[in-house]
């Protein structure tokens, strides 16, 4: 896929998919209550869909009537077996929540994916979960995963590794354990599972306390279904937004946005580089913040981050990378460990397809500096993505800039956002 230079900015109302943690957790949580549930905005993207897939393996009835997805729940214990292993594609937060909540299923279950989530770790949840009594065998840490039925215990467990995909494969584990399990956070992950938990009615209690936040989930107890509307994804409106900074003349609004405050940090840290990004009609839905965002043209400086950063957007560095290679001064982002275990090594392709692209940076001890300068002179046009679609749709936009760019396994992008080059072509965008 190529991603050519654009010349009058881009403009318009884009419109960006449903949120992907979010529908994950829309289909998941639905199918452990009691009742029926309709879901409106789900996105329907890879991702989600292998989980969907996965629930109507495990008998549950999931149907689609007027753009809305039916969920009848089955509640906490009543999953049927799965009569084959259930494929979960490139996606992390299905093999990591459903590994959580499967271990407490009365029958065994084997997870797979693809090449890319395959060498993704799966130890930071099957070590936890095993403390909880779990029978997991992994191949060597990695999937497949092989889950056994068991009777799982209640643990009081520090989540070390920041990562809400291990908070909330635990949280769904403990919903169906006898006994009361605490987990501690010091470092902030995103919480929309406890958000969606209270108000399933699960016995769930949040404390904060100096720094740190303390959950307290007291299992077996049935949950109740809501009708969910899934709010439009922060991570993938990133790409629309830094477009719109980086381009002149650019102006775009972007409606009905998820700015839950534990995901935020792009928000944050663009504005603190001098972007023109205004939130508007801020408001709530199914205790989610949402608002509109109106973004244009501005001139970036660069800046400096600290590893909390990270806590608050790690999925939004590639595309703040690529701010940052337009900004007038260097900036530092600290902290990007976890950044190396995500669909790729999102470090060390950050920085070989910046490099390729003429910039100046590079790392050191997991922190990435930035160079930027007035004019880049392409040295390899090839964008090596190594499937993964953040760092596909980011390149997308630096070729905006400076391309054209050649963007390799561009497929990937259907994993969260099957209508980004339409929607991107809309308003400016050239990919082709
Ligand atoms: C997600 C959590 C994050 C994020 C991923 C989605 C979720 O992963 O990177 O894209 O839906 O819980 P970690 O929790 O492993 O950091």
């Amino acid at each position: 896929m190529i991603s050519g230079i654009i010349t009058n900015g881009i403009n318009g109302v884009p419109k960006v998919p449903g949120d992907k943690s979010i529908s994950h957790r829309s289909i998941i949580i639905p199918s452990i209550s009691n009742g029926v549930c309709e879901i409106n905005n789900i996105l329907k993207s890879e991702d989600v869909l292998h989980t969907l897939s996965a629930f109507k393996t495990m008998g549950v009835k999931i149907e689609e009537y007027e753009n809305k997805i039916i969920i009848q729940g089955k509640g906490l214990n009543s999953l049927s077996a799965p009569k084959n292993e259930m494929y979960l594609g490139n996606s992390g937060t299905s093999a990591r929540l459903l590994t959580g909540l499967l271990s407490s299923q009365k029958f065994n279950s084997v997870l797979t994916g693809d090449k890319s989530l395959s060498s993704r770790p799966m130890k930071r949840i099957s070590d936890p979960l095993s403390r909880m009594n779990a029978k997991i065998k992994t191949n060597n840490g990695f999937l497949p995963i092989l889950i056994e039925s068991s009777n799982l215990k209640p643990i009081n467990f520090d989540l070390e590794i920041p990562s809400a995909q291990i908070k909330s494969g635990l949280l769904l584990a403990a919903l169906n354990t006898k006994g009361e399990t605490n987990i501690t956070e010091t470092k902030i992950t995103r919480d929309h599972t406890e958000i969606m938990l209270e108000s399933f009615g699960a016995n769930i209690d949040i404390q904060k306390i100096d720094n740190k936040k303390l959950i307290k989930i007291i299992g077996q107890k049935e949950l109740l279904s809501n009708n969910i509307d899934v709010p439009n994804d922060l991570s993938s409106s990133a790409f629309f937004i830094v477009s719109a900074l980086i381009n002149k003349n650019s102006n775009i609004t972007l409606k009905n946005i998820n700015n839950n405050p534990t995901r935020n940090g792009i928000i944050l840290a663009l504005k603190k580089m001098g972007a023109n990004i205004k939130l508007i009609n801020n408001r709530t839905s199914n205790n989610e913040n949402v608002c509109d965002i109106e973004v244009s043209s501005s001139n970036l400086h660069g800046c400096e981050l600290g590893p909390e950063f990270a806590d608050l957007m790690i999925d939004e560095y590639p595309i703040l990378s690529i701010a940052a290679s337009f900004a007038d001064s260097p900036s530092i982002f600290r902290g990007l460990k976890e950044l190396r275990v995500k669909e790729s090594d999102r470090l060390k392709l950050i920085l070989l397809n910046l490099q390729n692209c003429g910039v100046n940076c590079k790392s050191e001890n997991n922190d990435l500096f930035i160079y930027p300068k007035d004019n880049y002179h392409i040295k390899n046009n090839f964008i090596q993505t190594d499937f993964d679609h953040r760092i596909a749709m980011a390149f997308c936009v630096m070729g905006t800039k400076i391309g054209p760019l050649n963007i390799k396994d561009a497929k990937s992008i259907d994993t969260s956002f099957p209508t980004f080059i339409g929607e991107f072509n809309n308003i400016g965008g050239k990919i082709f």
